[in-house]
């Protein structure tokens, strides 16, 4: 398999939203990689705007064109071997490390899964990052949950948050999960116990030191506070963007959501699948954006003000 011109978004130092280019680009194919995906679909997830600001860059500038992207929907257009389960044709779910705001990624076979029957092409594109994000936090051995206890979740509403409080099922625990006010019933419908709106205190003073384990899947570790609050004494904290100071809850253990190499899709994935086909695992599709450069600008803005109704699409088919 030779490389592939494609067209792709991305940016070749930080900033705001006008850094944002289309370029045409090569997407190159090495040994790692046997499956060359057609993209047809990408999630736009917050750690796309954190690159794009240089949020992630520890301070160090850009030296080439980074195209963001690590969820996407698309159809297999070349193989370089045979791989028992995916065939030329397939609709797939790609889970590239980047590179998703482009036409074509090659990917190992490792990172790309037949779609559920059942689930829609939308759904599909938003459901790798965050899916496997919320069973790593769950299952990566950060928190041993036992039956009974109480597990908040802060930002429920959100795609990390959503999957985690239906991941919760399969623990038997009491689910206490924070989001605002506008996503309650929605909140509720995935099966927690409790729901407290982030934006009346009165209300998380409430339930204030009850949980044994917080996960903080608010975007940007926004509901910070929030979590510390429900927080019982000596419980764990989760974050995945940052860590509190530890001098806010000096008795609080603070774990950093970070996967491992052993923390596979290829574990991962097919988990998901499972849990999918037995209790069914939705996400607030909230918004399908044109594939194209003004609908990735359009994408990181609304998640940078806090404003996207639900998972963030791009799909080839709104343009
Ligand atoms: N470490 C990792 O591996 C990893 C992987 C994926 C994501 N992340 C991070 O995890 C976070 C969540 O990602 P996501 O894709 O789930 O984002 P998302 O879909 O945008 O969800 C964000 C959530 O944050 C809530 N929120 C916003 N402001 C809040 C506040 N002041 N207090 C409490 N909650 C608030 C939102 O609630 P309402 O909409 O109801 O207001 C929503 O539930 C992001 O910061 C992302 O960068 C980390």
């Amino acid at each position: 398999m030779n490389n592939i011109e494609a067209k792709a978004i991305g940016f070749d130092h930080y900033g705001g939203l006008d850094v944002l280019e289309e370029r045409n680009i090569l997407v190159e194919i090495s040994s790692l990689h046997d499956v060359i995906v057609k993209i047809e679909r990408a999630g736009v997830n917050p750690v796309d705007t954190m690159f794009r600001s240089g949020g992630m860059s520890g301070g160090r500038p850009l030296d080439h064109f980074w195209i963001p992207g690590s969820e996407v929907q698309g159809e297999i257009v070349a193989m370089r071997e045979p791989v028992a389960g995916l065939a030329i044709g397939d609709k797939v779910i790609g889970k590239p490390g980047r590179g998703g705001y482009a036409e074509y990624v090659a990917l190992s076979h490792q990172n790309v899964f037949k779609i559920p029957e059942g689930m829609s092409l939308d759904e599909a594109a938003g459901f790798s990052g965050t899916a496997s994000t919320a069973y790593w936090g769950l299952h990566g051995g950060f928190y041993n949950i036992q039956p009974g206890q109480t597990i908040a979740v802060v930002g429920a509403s959100g795609s990390v948050g959503s999957y985690a409080v239906q991941l919760l099922k399969d623990f038997d625990v009491r689910i206490i999960a924070a989001a605002s006010p506008k996503n309650r019933d929605y909140v509720l419908s995935l099966g927690a116990d409790i729901f407290i709106d982030y934006t009346d205190q009165a209300q998380v003073n409430e339930y204030a030191g009850q949980a044994d384990f917080v996960m903080d899947a608010s975007l940007f570790n926004k509901g910070e506070k929030t979590a510390l609050t429900l927080a019982k004494e000596n419980a764990t904290y989760m974050g995945m963007t940052t860590l509190p100071d530890p001098s806010l809850r000096p008795d609080v253990e603070r774990v950093f959501l970070s996967r491992t190499a052993e923390m596979t899709n290829a574990i991962a994935m097919p988990a998901l699948f499972n849990f999918y086909r037995k209790h069914g695992l939705t996400i607030k599709t909230g918004y399908v954006l044109p594939f194209t450069l003004d609908g990735v600008k359009e994408a990181h803005q609304m998640i940078e003000e806090n404003r996207q109704p639900g998972k963030i699409i791009l799909s080839r088919e709104a343009e």
